[in-house]
């Protein structure tokens, strides 16, 4: 017998408040990096195994749903419900796939790996439950707050999504669920109670589903790196790095301040935003930069970041000079910029060395400053 190859189509729950995640927004609305975490989930289903996905929207966001899918051809967004559970319901009277995924939209990390199991999973035995071993202890507790019970840990799973079936037989088992006026968290919890055990399938420990502010922080971290050099032959006793003033034989040429570190660290946080590089911010044609004071500038850059969605989190700072000796200014420059980006000192690393004569540095023709930053989420 051949096998009738079943199409597929996906549910992404989205209709929810986001209220634990504590935005102004719904969570899944809010931009990580350039692309709503709604955006991120939903790409991940976009491939040709798919052939319609379903994004479920409350009537609050269903305008702004619609507006960021336009131009996604297999997304149609649907009505959802006041809870998940009638609005997987109502999502499932749209759906015209035999097999349908249900997935959560706050769970921007899910692979094609993971989707692709789940689908196997209810080709072979009618339900994919995505799930990973439980790594803590799992313990059932009374209403006291008393142990009642704990599973063998071998035996317990965290359950994620997606969540696959036949769509016929989760429908019929949603109906029941919602004539029975029960709320349930997940569909492998509805068709358990209404088909039959649902099969647990390999998930992924990446697959985290973002609930708290603080999710939002690790899984969006961001690198960037930026470098900037600078020539002597400023007619000046001083030079800036960071803001702090250091006596020095000549100055450092530049349309700006010629803060050269400071330059570096904000090429490196909008490099790591995805943002364009300092030059095209505050170009040197642009009379307003003329003798700006860097710090500003960094200030303004740290504003454009936290647009972005991004805050630096620690910042990491080479400073290649022959001269000025700068051991004694480090703990000044390190303060200067903690201040101005709301970190921590010790969130601020710089360290300062010679060229050991060699090259332009070494020469003392100028100064070159590396700069690493790691970005978190808002
Ligand atoms: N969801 C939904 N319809 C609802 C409630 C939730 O489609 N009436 C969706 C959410 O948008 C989310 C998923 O179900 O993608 C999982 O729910 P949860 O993480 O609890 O999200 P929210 O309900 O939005 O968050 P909170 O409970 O903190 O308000
Ligand atoms: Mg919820």
């Amino acid at each position: 017998m051949s096998a009738r190859a079943f199409s597929v189509c996906a549910i992404v729950c989205a209709a929810g408040k986001g209220e634990r995640a504590g935005f102004s927004k719904n969570k899944l609305l809010v931009p990580v990096g350039g692309r709503t975490v709604l955006e991120r989930t939903v790409s991940a289903f976009d491939f040709p195994g798919i052939e319609e996905i379903l994004v479920t929207a409350s009537e609050e966001d269903r305008e702004e749903i619609s507006r960021l899918f336009a131009g996604f051809p297999k997304v149609r967004v649907v009505s959802g419900g006041a809870t998940r559970t009638q609005s997987v319901f109502r999502a499932l009277g749209e759906n015209r796939c035999d097999i349908v995924l249900v997935h959560d939209g706050a769970r921007p990390f899910v692979s094609r790996r993971c989707i692709e199991n789940c689908i196997r999973s209810v080709k072979t035995f009618g339900s994919g439950v995505c799930a990973v071993p439980s790594v803590d202890t799992v313990a059932l507790a009374d209403e006291n707050g008393a142990i009642a019970s704990v599973p063998p840990r071998n035996r317990a799973y965290s359950v994620q999504t997606p969540q696959g079936f036949f769509a016929k037989e989760l429908l019929g088992a949603y109906r029941k669920a919602l004539a029975g006026g029960g709320e349930y968290t997940d569909d492998s919890s509805v068709y358990a109670a209404f088909v039959s055990p649902p099969r647990l399938c390999e998930g992924s420990r990446d697959n985290k589903k973002l609930t708290y502010p603080e999710d939002f922080s690790d899984g969006f971290a961001r690198t960037g790196i930026g470098i900037d050099t600078h020539a002597f032959g400023k007619p000046q006793d001083f030079i800036l790095l960071a803001g702090v003033k250091i006596p020095s034989d000549s100055g450092l040429v530049a349309h700006s301040d010629g803060d050269v570190l400071v330059h570096a660290v904000m090429d490196a946080m909008l490099s790591a935003a995805g943002l364009k590089d300092i030059g095209h911010y505050f170009p040197d044609t642009d009379e307003r930069w003329s003798g700006a004071d860097s710090m500003n500038l960094l200030a303004e850059v740290r504003r454009k970041i936290l647009a972005e969605g991004f805050a630096v989190k620690n910042l990491s700072v080479a400073v290649l000079a022959e001269k000025p000796r700068l051991a004694k200014y480090i703990d000044a420059m390190r303060l200067s910029l903690a201040d101005t980006l709301g970190l921590d000192p010790a969130a601020v690393g710089i360290s300062a060395g010679t060229n050991e004569g060699l090259g332009y540095v070494g020469e003392g023709k100028g100064i070159t400053v590396y700069a690493d930053v790691l970005l978190k989420s808002l």
